[in-house]
């Protein structure tokens, strides 16, 4: 199928050079834009954009021609961590919370993961796909276009496997681009409370060569911080998941200063997420690192957590990505308007600081910038065309409401 989008307003990230594959410090506020523009799709593939007044060649018997006039064509977000594959909706906890309980005194009373642990074993595998599959199709009217998703809560090898095969079929049944993410340690079971480290055998022994032999993961993760794993066992299995070829994305730093970002910084992860307590310390490590810091302010928001100091990381020449988060305990929405309005708001981001999180430094974060994150020659068609709207500054604005009008996934009109 080939498409024309002409009569753009403004064609935003728009990278002639495609060389980009992240933005750090001062380079997070260059969002390269176009006026009065145009793009051409061919095969699932951008093949040309540029300026109406250059007149691209439109042979109108084979292509589709999109008029976006008054309108801006975004690249789909990236959302780069999730955990969408998820058995139900926690609101009990919510009210918990608004009556006062912190994340953690509901994880401690059997809640949180280990209640959605118990929950994963009363919902099929198809059941769970079908749930899954609605909040696909929630985020790509949303605009999001790639999106990773962690398992993390079956928490033994059967369930664990069952969450990424539904992820797996995700992939296959819908056209979004998904990385997989192994989180075996996502929580510690109650009969291993009093010790973690045969927990760690298991994920170690048992889960790691299930997810392996069936290839369901491109990454591991752990939830590396007080109260969850410690840093011998995220060390433990960090070491042990590298055998397999998985690169570490891990949650680190959400609830203390943990150690869990020099832990992920050594074993050379792709990403750390969550970041609220993150000091000079975490800082200096970061910047001698290709490990891409990720915040997720949904998280933040929901948990009234101390927001990370995104905006001091950036001003000390740092890439900051930002994602959903989206999952049922912490960050109930995969809504990444929403999560670009906060990173303005919340995080003093400038709208084209968090454009650059939001698509090409968190499409850095599930390794895919090589080909999504920004629109440029040769890379995947994956964009969105908003609505009417005055200026750039509009998308994060205006928040609450969708401004997406049309997506288009590998070259594919929604
Ligand atoms: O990223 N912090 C750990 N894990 C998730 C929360 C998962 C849940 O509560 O269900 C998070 O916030
Ligand atoms: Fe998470």
């Amino acid at each position: 199928m080939k498409i024309a989008i002409t009569n753009i307003k403004q064609l935003v990230q728009a990278d002639q050079q495609q060389s980009r594959i992240k933005a750090a410090g001062n380079q997070m506020a260059e969002v390269p834009v176009i006026n009065d523009a145009y793009v051409l799709i061919e095969d699932g593939i951008i093949t040309d954009l540029g300026k109406m007044a250059d007149n691209p060649a439109i042979d109108h018997k084979s292509v589709v021609e999109i008029d976006a006039s008054g309108r801006f064509v975004f690249p789909s977000f990236c959302d780069s961590h999730t955990h969408l594959v998820f058995p139900k909706t926690r609101e009990i906890e919510y009210v918990d919370k608004i009556k006062g309980l912190s994340y953690e005194e509901i994880a401690k009373r059997g809640g949180g993961i280990l209640n959605s642990a118990q929950s994963i074993r009363e919902i099929s595998e198809n059941q769970l796909f079908e749930d899954s599959m609605k909040r696909a199709d929630e985020i790509m009217e949303l605009g999001t276009g790639a999106v990773e998703i962690k398992s993390g809560y079956g928490l033994d090898t059967e369930q664990e496997l069952k969450i990424l095969r539904v992820a797996k079929r995700l992939k296959e049944e819908t056209p979004l681009t998904i990385k997989s993410t192994f989180l075996g340690a996502h929580a510690i079971p109650t009969k291993y409370k009093k010790d973690q480290s045969k927990y760690v055998d298991i994920v170690i022994n048992e889960m790691l060569p299930a997810v392996a032999k069936e290839n369901l993961a491109d990454f591991v993760d752990v939830f590396c911080d007080k109260g969850f794993f410690n840093i011998e066992s995220t060390d433990r299995i960090l070491e042990a998941a590298a055998k397999y070829g998985l690169v570490p994305k891990i949650h680190a730093n959400e609830l203390d200063y943990s150690g869990g970002i020099q832990t992920g910084i050594k074993h050379n992860a792709l990403s750390v997420d969550h970041l609220e307590y993150t000091g000079d310390e975490e800082i200096e490590a970061l910047k001698s690192s290709e490990t891409m810091p990720t915040v997720l302010p949904g998280a933040a928001f929901f948990l009234n957590l101390p927001y990370a100091p995104a905006r001091k990381m950036i001003d000390a020449g740092l890439p900051v990505a930002m994602a959903s988060d989206f999952n049922p305990g912490s960050s109930p929405s995969g809504n990444m308007q929403l999560i670009l309005s906060m990173a303005s708001i919340l995080f003093k981001l400038t709208p084209r600081e968090a454009i650059n999180a939001t698509t090409l430094n968190s499409a850095y974060a599930m390794d895919v910038s090589q080909n999504l994150g920004s629109i440029s020659k040769g890379k995947t068609a994956n964009l969105f065309i908003t609505r009417e709207m005055p200026g750039m500054e509009f998308m994060p604005y205006y928040y609450g409401s969708n401004k997406v009008d049309k997506t288009i996934l590998n070259g594919e009109l929604k």
